[in-house]
């Protein structure tokens, strides 16, 4: 076959990026080049996300933008992969008939094959059935990455009631501990030092395949093992993992997150809100308390640690009571970082039947209080760290400004330092803080 030229743009979730970067590496090894621009790709590829409207909207726009495209080059691929294409499958194809592939969640590792079918026989498909063994399938990675994306696990069985994740997902099912570990090894063996591992719901890893033999306590913490395996790789620098459920966040899991020295004090623990009464409604599993406590004991563990979140401001019956629930406790927490979204009803969830009854400008108006708090909060706790050293993980050249250079503290935050002629990408240095803002901490290399 000739000279193929792809282009892969992604939407959503870190997962999401993971896969585009495996699926590029598949197609890399079907001696497929990368274009340098969407409109000189043969193929295009767009790896979607569903958790939001907006999301899905977004994807859907720039799609149909790509009809003008392809009326100029008939010739062109289009496929639409991931969550959109399992969520709305063969539909997709009446929304935007331009579309050559629809391949769902399950199926990205088959694309080299299933594009080849296209460009021979010009028809179109679509793959979304599940159940394949997609993650070890999808194990490649780029090399030279200072920190490498690893998934441990798929899917989700929360059910949280806003969440769609679980219906385009599918079922948690984990990877095997040793697959794993091999992959870690390797992507260390070509140059990474900071292993971040991924799922949807990481504390609940390797549950649901104890469950199965009937040996699961609820004591044991298969990811707090894994944390260890993971831990004990030589040449890992650091370790970094998202997102754990708090209802999964057992003493177990505490202790080795807390007793394992790669193991970064930066915890991005999914709160979602601070109402007992949202919470349940939610479905979450635990109260406000139960959160406050899992956070209560990994500070008193880890005096330094950081932390981060998601939280959803207007599900359905949220009043102003509610919501200052979650200001207060976001306070109390003192995260440093979240992600803030507005509640977007999912068709199929069950907070789908219920009424959207929070106005968009009071979504709108709890969203920018929340992100205010932040910002002042940030721009006070950051100064704890004028004039002290910190550890820096180098990352390289600051992609706004060539003159700089970042890197991060194990806390996660963003440092921002001169190059220097001893100084490279991937290694550990000293850095004096002397400057800081809401997101950055700025310095010398000291070491
Ligand atoms: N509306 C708004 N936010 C949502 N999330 C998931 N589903 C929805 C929804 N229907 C958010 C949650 C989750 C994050 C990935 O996306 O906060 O943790
Ligand atoms: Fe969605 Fe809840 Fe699963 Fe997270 S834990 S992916 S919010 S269902």
């Amino acid at each position: 076959m000739r000279d193929i030229t792809f282009h892969i743009r992604t939407y959503g979730c870190q997962m999401n990026e993971r896969d585009s970067e495996a699926l590029g590496c598949l197609l890399e090894e079907r001696g497929w080049t990368p274009a340098g621009s969407e409109e000189s790709a043969d193929v295009l590829l767009f790896n979607t996300c569903s958790v939001r409207d907006q999301a899905e909207r977004k994807a859907v726009g720039k799609i149909g933008f790509m009809k003008k495209v392809k009326k100029n080059k008939p010739d062109i691929v289009i496929g639409v992969l991931g969550c959109m294409a399992q969520n709305k499958g063969a539909d997709l194809l009446k929304q935007l008939p331009h579309v050559d592939l629809v391949v769902g969640t399950d199926r990205i590792h088959e694309l080299p094959a299933l594009i080849e079918r296209v460009l021979e026989e010009r028809g179109k498909i679509v793959r979304t059935d599940t159940g394949a063994e997609v993650l070890g399938a999808l194990s490649q990675h780029h090399h030279g990455r200072v920190t490498s994306f690893v998934s441990v696990m798929r899917g989700c069985d929360q059910f949280c009631a806003y969440c769609i994740v679980p219906y385009v997902r599918g079922r948690e099912k984990s990877r095997p501990i040793d697959d794993i570990v091999a992959e870690v090894r390797h992507v260390v063996e070509n140059g990474t030092k900071e292993i971040f591992l991924l799922g949807q719901n990481v504390t609940a890893y390797g549950l649901a395949e104890l469950r199965a033999t009937g040996g699961l306590t609820g004591a044991e913490s298969p990811f707090g093992d894994l944390l260890r395996a993971v831990n004990d790789v030589h040449g890992v620098e650091r370790v970094r993992f998202t997102s754990p459920h708090p209802k999964y966040m057992n003493e177990a899991f505490i202790d080795s997150v807390a007793s394992l020295p790669k193991v970064c004090e930066a915890f991005h623990v999914p709160m979602q809100s601070g109402s007992d009464r949202m919470l349940k409604a939610m479905r979450r599993g635990y109260t406000a308390a139960d959160y406050m406590s899992r956070i209560q004991t990994l500070k008193e563990r880890l005096p330094h640690a950081t932390f981060s979140t998601d939280v959803i401001v207007g599900f359905p019956g949220e009043t102003e009571e509610d919501f200052n629930a979650t200001r207060q406790a976001m306070e109390t927490v003192g995260f440093d970082m979240a992600y803030i979204f507005k509640y977007s009803p999912r068709v199929g969830t069950r907070a789908a039947d219920w009424a959207d009854d929070v106005p968009t400008e009071v979504k709108e108006q709890r969203n920018q209080t929340l992100l205010a708090d932040l910002e002042k909060r940030t721009t006070r706790t950051n100064k704890a760290y004028l004039n002290t050293c910190v550890e820096v993980l180098v990352e390289g050249e600051s992609k706004r400004n060539a003159a700089t250079w970042t890197g991060r503290t194990r806390t996660n935050k963003v440092c921002i330092f001169p190059p220097s002629a001893d100084v490279k990408p991937g290694d550990v240095v000293t850095m004096r803080v002397d400057r800081v803002t809401a997101n950055s901490l700025f310095g010398e290399i000291t070491v």
